[in-house]
């Protein structure tokens, strides 16, 4: 088994040579006593300084994919200063902030989630002076910068793995997860240590013939997971989380968070069945597992504790703020999802995703009113962190759109996801309408998911597509060739065309974020669900002490439909209601109890 035995931070100590290690510790020296301390100089200062404390409390998370977001050298791939050279856009929309997925050096077989080094900027992205230089731009624009953190596994390129597999007793060897086959004699493998699975197909582990042993990896095989029952690893994190929060970002989003331990009894996962008994077979021809042993593990929430400890040390009433800490945190139901946020003596994530809300697929307004109501209800006083989508997977519309009225659906989806209490992710491109577009050739596929699935599994290439700026044939991406094909809608759904149309998506997102950022009920407010039984039209109320009550209605079919929010036990007083926003071209409301909306059609009035 791979916890570690030896006082690994002595080891730590000890290792010589290691470049990443010496500028990892002086950054951290530098990087001593942040801390700094709050001048309460004048009250428009501190009211200032508390916005800037509060700044994750009611924002918009702006997702980029770098490689596909804006080319500047013609070498097909997006880079930093193609996002600095788009911050004028993403002020325009209304962004608080950008999440990057990593930019770090890579080999790039999961395009930047096997990270070889934790404390640079890989060369196709730019370097730490351009990333420096995006940071100070975005800040004049008050957009803050959140970087990827990767602990669960590196690259089988980074420095530390090449040393843990170079022998058995090499210091870095516990930095991994690394086992004995089941029955290996001096000549034989054996078999696996278990029935242990990779998220991306087949076993989770690796035979090493230099060593001997086999090595676990979640994700793909050059993703050797790391051993996070050697505290040396643990530290090594600090100190890298540290490097970036020096350098002003405004926080990490953690990346597959809920892998980092396995159970060390190694004891099989069970096969999930189906209604006759028979095991469910999942996209890579695999029996599906529980994730029971190597999912979700004790020992989360305490690192979680650690890093959190650690980003507040840099928390300061100047900008960026909070620094905050988003989670990948994919969790099975909402009371696992409140675990997430700590507790007020230890706290652990600020926004840790709320998947409950996002992924439920289907256009279900009973299922979307419960989830809504569970986030409101069952994570104390946290902020929920909704979304629809990332770079994992497909885009609004091919979850919930119906290929004939997809851009008003994604318009019910933005203000779900937007005129809703707390933060908001949101994926570059859903704000101009971008189409999943997978390739239609396995030799196409990019994302190797999609070579080893195909055709069930078709990677994740299609949500990952250039932005689409223009209606050029490259779409104002790259002028070279770019790395994933620009699809065919880029020729309608694209910023240019859509920045001029008043009635456009785009138009849409726009307006929800100044709404979102300028109604006090939508700063602020609870959500209160309206009109329980109603299973066509999801409507809620927002609603901040001494200040106008605000209502949003949204059409979850094709049809007209007319809504009475002064009916039942819970209805509300007749009132007027002052239009805020609606669907382009929807019909006229005027009051409560007679609220009309079109196929899929919004409504977000303010009562008078
Ligand atoms: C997360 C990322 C995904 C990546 C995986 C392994 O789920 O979002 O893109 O492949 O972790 O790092
Ligand atoms: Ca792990």
């Amino acid at each position: 088994m791979w916890i570690v035995p030896i006082a690994a931070r002595r080891m730590l100590k000890g290792i010589a040579g290691c470049a990443a290690c010496l500028m990892l510790a002086a950054a951290a020296m530098r990087a001593g006593g942040q801390t700094a301390p709050v001048e309460k100089t004048s009250t428009a200062q501190s009211a200032k300084q508390a916005r800037q404390l509060d700044w994750w409390k009611n924002a918009v998370i702006y997702e980029i994919y770098p490689r596909s977001f804006q080319d500047t050298n013609g070498d097909g791939i997006g880079d930093l200063n193609g996002i600095a050279k788009r911050l004028d856009y993403l002020k325009a929309l209304g962004v608080d902030a950008i999440w990057l997925t990593p930019v770090y050096p890579s080999p790039d077989v999961d395009f930047g989630y096997d990270i070889s080094n934790y404390i640079d900027i890989d060369p196709q992205y730019g370097t730490l002076a351009d990333f420096d230089r995006l940071v100070a731009n975005a800040k004049k624009r008050n957009i803050r910068v959140i970087m990827d953190m990767v602990m669960n596994h590196t690259s089988d390129q980074h420095e530390w793995f090449i040393q843990s597999r170079s022998s058995r007793d090499n210091p870095y060897r516990d930095w991994y997860c690394w086992q004995d086959g089941k029955g290996q004699t001096a000549t034989d493998k054996g078999q696996p240590p278990n029935n242990w699975q990779s998220l991306f197909g087949h076993s989770a582990w690796r035979w090493d013939q230099t060593t001997r042993q086999y090595y676990y990896h979640k994700f793909y095989v050059q993703q050797p997971d790391l051993n996070w029952h050697n505290p040396a690893v643990n530290d090594a994190f600090k100190q890298i989380i540290a490097f970036w929060l020096k350098r002003g970002v405004g926080g990490f989003r953690f990346d597959a968070i809920t892998t980092l331990f396995e159970d060390p009894s190694l004891a099989d996962e069970g096969v999930r069945l189906d209604k006759d008994g028979n095991p469910i077979i999942n996209a890579y021809g695999d029996p599906q597992l529980d994730g029971s042993k190597t999912d979700n593990q004790p020992g989360v929430h305490e690192v979680m504790e650690e890093m959190r400890a650690e980003a507040d040390k840099f928390t300061t009433g100047d900008f960026p703020g909070t620094r905050v800490l988003i989670g990948e945190t994919y969790m099975p139901n909402i009371g696992e999802l409140k675990k997430m946020y700590g507790t007020p003596d230890k706290p652990e994530f600020h926004l840790p995703m709320d998947t409950q809300v996002g992924m439920i697929d289907k256009l279900d307004v009973t299922e979307f009113r419960q989830r809504l109501i569970d986030a409101e209800t069952h994570l104390s006083s946290h902020i929920p962190l909704l979304l629809f989508d990332n770079h994992d997977v497909r885009r609004i519309d091919a979850r919930y759109g119906d290929g004939v009225h997809d851009v008003d659906i994604q318009r019910v989806m933005a203000t779900i996801l937007l005129a809703s209490r707390g933060s908001a992710l949101v994926y570059y491109g859903d704000e101009i309408g971008m189409k999943t577009t997978p390739p239609e050739r396995k030799e196409d596929v990019k994302d190797p998911i999609g070579i080893i699935g195909w055709p069930t599994e078709k990677g994740r290439d299609g949500e990952r597509t250039p932005m689409q700026w223009d209606a050029n044939s490259k779409a104002g991406f790259t002028t070279g060739t770019p790395w994933l094909p620009v699809p065919p809608s880029a020729k309608t759904i694209n910023v240019r065309a859509e920045k001029i149309d008043p009635d456009s998506l785009f138009a849409w997102y726009t307006a929800l974020i100044r709404l979102k950022k300028t109604v006090p009920a939508f700063e602020s407010g609870a959500n209160m669900m309206l009109d329980p039984e109603n299973t066509k039209v999801l409507s809620w109320m927002r609603q901040a002490t001494g200040t106008p009550q605000v209502i949003v209605c949204v059409n979850f079919t094709a049809n007209l439909e007319i809504v009475d929010l002064t009916l039942g036990e819970a209805g509300m007083r007749a009132r007027e209601l002052k239009t805020l926003l609606k669907t382009p071209g929807g019909p006229d409301t005027e009051a409560i109890n007679r609220i009309v909306l079109g196929p899929y059609g919004v409504y977000i009035g303010e009562v008078q």
